[in-house]
């Protein structure tokens, strides 16, 4: 009877452990722990949680080419950057959303914890009053969430293995674009210099806060051309008759990565112990868009799915209409990339060369100097 009753406690036991561990070491013994915090561009479905949001894309066409062709609420025709990156790592895709987490009974929310979780939400940014009027979670809220996480880890398996864990754990940061949209929504008369001094000091502010979490390896992701979305080129379109790009929101998004990088080279010594490697999402897209056939794109300018001229004036719906081929668009809708053009951006994040990622690409993040 007595060696009936231990044999099955420590098996009990071993089930808790491996229930806790397996997840995270049965993809791949290097396999890193992930975290993604941002905007649509990294959204893997958190927006579907938020009833009162209207920023969504859990309806076809999006995700025409995810597998079974579902809408996940991401905003391309599959897979994201943050998908992208993940598999990279090893991982099958993204961590799922943390609000979809939350919807799982408690045991197996903190089981899932031990696989990443995906923050995102589509329309936030670094202030928290960019989107405040969407109803999204803006970084801040994004970041009080993994405070809850890492709670929940403490709890699981006491401060110092979840310190050990953190420090060694990726967080992937795609973030800045709404912001500046929304400069320019609000037709602000902040002067450029003072606005982007602003967004850069708040960015500081996060990333301590993430350290101050445990936060250690960080894969950052700044503003992309948004000048040259489907969106900006018919506002563009509208003033000068041609589809070029809108150069006062790029000139934002060029100035925000030159001010990120020197915030990000700051930090180092401030920060003991962090490491970073910042994406020039900029330069990577324009030079995909001035070498487009290069990449095998032969439209760099509208959307694929949409309504209208450059198909920007309206988003992709069930009633917008498809370009012929999805793998030579660079746009997926009038603010987002297609599935081909994330897979690219997250490669070259990946293993790109100091020219597009830096100082170190993402794939050196999980190793120590
Ligand atoms: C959102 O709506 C769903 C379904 O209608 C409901 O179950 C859920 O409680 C709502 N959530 C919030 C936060 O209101
Ligand atoms: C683990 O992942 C790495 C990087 O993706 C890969 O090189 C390696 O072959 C994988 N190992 C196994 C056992 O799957
Ligand atoms: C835009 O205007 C709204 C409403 O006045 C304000 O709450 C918000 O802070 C402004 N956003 C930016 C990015 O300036
Ligand atoms: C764990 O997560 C749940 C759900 O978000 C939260 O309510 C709780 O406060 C967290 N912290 C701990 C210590 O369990
Ligand atoms: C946690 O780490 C501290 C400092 O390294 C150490 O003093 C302490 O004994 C550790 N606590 C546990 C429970 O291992
Ligand atoms: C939210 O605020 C932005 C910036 O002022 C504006 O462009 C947008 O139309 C507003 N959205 C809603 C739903 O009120
Ligand atoms: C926009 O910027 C491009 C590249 O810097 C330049 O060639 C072009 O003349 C600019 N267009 C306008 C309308 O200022
Ligand atoms: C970085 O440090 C330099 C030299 O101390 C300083 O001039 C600059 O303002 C700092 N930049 C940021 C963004 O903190
Ligand atoms: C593409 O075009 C840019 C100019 O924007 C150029 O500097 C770059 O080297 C070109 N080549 C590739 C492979 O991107
Ligand atoms: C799709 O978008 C178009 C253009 O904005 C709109 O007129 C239409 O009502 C939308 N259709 C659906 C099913 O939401
Ligand atoms: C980037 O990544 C690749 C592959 O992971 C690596 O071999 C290469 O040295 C890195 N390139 C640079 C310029 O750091």
């Amino acid at each position: 009877m007595a060696t009936a009753l231990s044999v099955p406690s420590s098996f009990f036991l071993l089930v808790i452990l491996s229930n806790f561990f397996i997840p995270h070491l049965a993809t791949n013994d290097t396999t890193p722990l992930v975290f993604i915090l941002g905007d649509s561009t990294a959204d893997v479905g958190t927006n579907n949680h938020l009833n009162q949001s209207d920023i969504k894309a859990n309806f076809p066409h999006n995700g025409i080419d995810f597998p079974h062709s579902r809408s996940t609420g991401r905003f391309s025709n599959g897979f994201n950057s943050a998908d992208y990156l993940a598999k990279l790592f090893g991982l099958r895709r993204s961590p799922p959303p943390f609000l979809s987490l939350l919807t799982l009974e408690p045991h197996h929310f903190r089981k899932h914890l031990f696989k990443g979780v995906n923050f995102a939400s589509a329309g936030s940014g670094l202030l928290d009053t960019t989107g405040s009027n969407l109803t999204v979670v803006a970084l801040s809220e994004q970041i009080t969430q993994l405070t809850t996480v890492r709670d929940n880890f403490t709890a699981m398996i006491g401060s110092n293995a979840t310190e050990a864990m953190l420090s060694e754990a990726l967080f992937f940061i795609s973030i800045g674009s709404n912001d500046i949209f929304g400069y320019f929504a609000n037709k602000s008369t902040m002067p450029k210099e003072k606005f982007i001094s602003t967004l850069i000091s708040t960015y500081s502010a996060h990333i301590t806060t993430l350290y101050g979490l445990g936060a250690r390896k960080f894969g950052i992701i700044s503003v992309p051309p948004i000048g040259c979305c489907p969106s900006q080129r018919l506002v563009q379109k509208i003033i000068t008759g041609k589809d070029d790009c809108f150069n006062s929101t790029n000139d934002f998004a060029q100035t925000f990565y030159s001010a990120l990088d020197n915030l990000l080279h700051n930090i180092t010594s401030q920060l003991p112990g962090i490491k970073y490697s910042l994406g020039n999402s900029f330069k990577m897209t324009m030079d995909v868009i001035a070498n487009a056939t290069l990449y095998e794109f032969t439209n760099v300018k509208a959307a694929c799915c949409g309504h209208g001229d450059l198909k920007a004036q309206g988003p992709c719906n069930q009633t917008a209409s498809l370009c012929p081929d999805r793998r030579e668009y660079l746009f997926w809708d009038l603010f987002h990339p297609t599935k081909k053009a994330s897979d690219l951006a997250a490669e070259t994040l990946y293993s790109g060369t100091t020219d597009y990622v830096s100082p170190i690409n993402f794939s050196q993040l999980p190793y120590d100097n």
